[in-house]
């Protein structure tokens, strides 16, 4: 979290106070630190550079085209599974010819636009799919790259909600089947078979999920060149964790240091396709509280203006997210434990809750917070990947502005919704 830094008891996003970005754009905003971005672009990119890799940012993890435009620029590629993403994802000026296009439902629409833009490659997950691009590419007289996604039903022992590498998943070709559909792939003039792909789930803190799961994918390698087909590219999708709580996690390098070895052993030229590595703790979610509220039964509530809209994570998979005051003399501990909160002198143990008319509305509960009250600044950190990527309007709360900071300076670099973007579309009958 080296780019949100505490300096005389105030946040700091690089050399910007997040006090004087407040002030102009208000709240809640997510920031992000464009450095932190790169720096962990590089760091990844750095991890793996003893093969040919490609780096392919998972744009899901984070849409917003001036973030994907900085990833563009460094020479990133680009993970999508929609027509949307691929239509952002070209708008930043992202190359083309680096797009995968991974999901379980392209429509015809969307693989007939990727092939007008002759994209990188698709990874493909069933047959039905496969016949579907194969058609479409000969209907434009065009060959389609395709990697297959494999289902290695393999455990990556993250969250339930998360975790798609198990057999009951609806991700990927069985690995049983994979080796006949490799076989039969000639039948389809439509597609070049090129690449192998898995995704085991995210975030995976141990590297023994994916090791596992190349060990299994060799094989069928060996398989397949056997039969006399060659695959060129290996994708190991993305998963590589981030600390949520300020603990030590693995890092790049302790991934590399296992998988290269099993990469370079397959011959294949690496693909990646990291969201959250990158994004993720490069963005936090500034909230202001608007109530505090003590219940007769002794729970105390941080009412605060930004809510399960703007940041879902908590509500959907339990999420821990650290929270502090923007401002404040108590430091925030080097490492949280999520079930176990240390309430230390002038703090006190709270439930921080937005406006949302659901029980599930709640970014942290008995969390040791410093005492803060009405209009307080809370900063809710690691919310760069999947938080204004899984916003909506709920509660017709129009969402929240974002900001790029770069050294000293910061720009918006999408703008507050308002009431009208909130009916946006929306047509009353006469
Ligand atoms: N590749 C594929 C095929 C994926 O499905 C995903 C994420 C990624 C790459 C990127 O994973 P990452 O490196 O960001 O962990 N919304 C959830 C996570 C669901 C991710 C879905 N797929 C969250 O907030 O944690």
């Amino acid at each position: 979290m080296d780019a949100f830094e505490y300096r005389d008891k105030t946040l700091f996003c690089e050399k910007v106070k997040i006090e004087d970005i407040i002030s102009e754009v208000g709240t809640p905003a997510y920031i992000y630190s464009k450095n932190a971005i790169l720096a962990r672009y590089h760091e990844l990119k750095a991890a793996f550079g003893d093969v040919d890799s490609l780096i392919c940012f998972s744009v899901k993890s984070n849409s917003n085209l001036s973030l994907c435009k900085i990833l563009a620029e460094a020479g990133s590629g680009f993970d999508v599974v929609s027509g949307g993403e691929l239509f952002r994802t070209i708008k930043a000026g992202g190359d083309p010819s680096k797009i995968v296009f991974a999901g379980v439902g392209k429509t015809d629409g969307e693989i007939r636009d990727a092939l007008a833009n002759d994209i990188f490659m698709f990874n493909v997950e069933s047959l039905a799919e496969l016949e579907h691009i194969d058609r479409l590419a000969r209907d434009v007289g065009k060959v389609a790259k395709v990697a297959l996604r494999i289902n290695p039903d393999i455990d990556a022992k993250t969250h339930a909600k998360t975790t798609t590498g198990k057999k009951e998943n609806k991700f990927g070709i069985d690995f049983t089947e994979a080796e006949g559909l490799i076989k039969q792939s000639s039948r389809y003039p439509g597609i070049e078979l090129c690449g192998l792909h898995v995704h085991l789930g995210s975030p995976i803190y141990t590297v023994d999920p994916y090791v596992n799961a190349l060990r299994k994918i060799i094989k069928l390698i060996e398989k397949c060149r056997d039969a006399g087909l060659d695959i060129e590219y290996m994708n190991i999708g993305g998963g590589y964790c981030i600390s949520y709580t300020g603990e030590e996690v693995i890092r790049p390098r302790d991934y590399a240091s296992k998988i290269l070895p099993l990469v370079k052993e397959m011959q294949c030229n690496l693909l990646m396709e990291p969201g959250r590595f990158i994004t993720g703790n490069s963005g936090i979610l500034i909230t202001r509280v608007t109530y505090t509220k003590e219940t007769v039964h002794g729970k105390k509530f941080i009412i605060c203006d930004a809510a399960m809209n703007d940041l879902l994570r908590p509500a959907l998979y339990d999420a821990f997210h650290r929270i502090w005051p923007v401002t404040t003399g108590i430091p925030m501990p080097k490492v949280e434990e999520p079930e176990k909160a240390a309430v230390k002198k002038g703090t006190e143990l709270v439930d921080i809750v937005g406006p949302v008319c659901e029980s599930s509305d709640v970014f942290a509960s008995k969390r040791a917070l410093p005492k803060v009250g009405e209009g307080d600044l809370l900063a809710i950190f690691s919310a760069g990947a999947y938080g204004f990527s899984m916003s909506s309007q709920y509660n017709s709360r129009p969402r929240p502005c974002e900001v790029l900071v770069d050294r000293d300076q910061y720009r918006i670099i999408r703008e507050r919704e308002t009431y009208d973007d909130l009916i946006k579309g929306e047509i009353i009958p006469e």
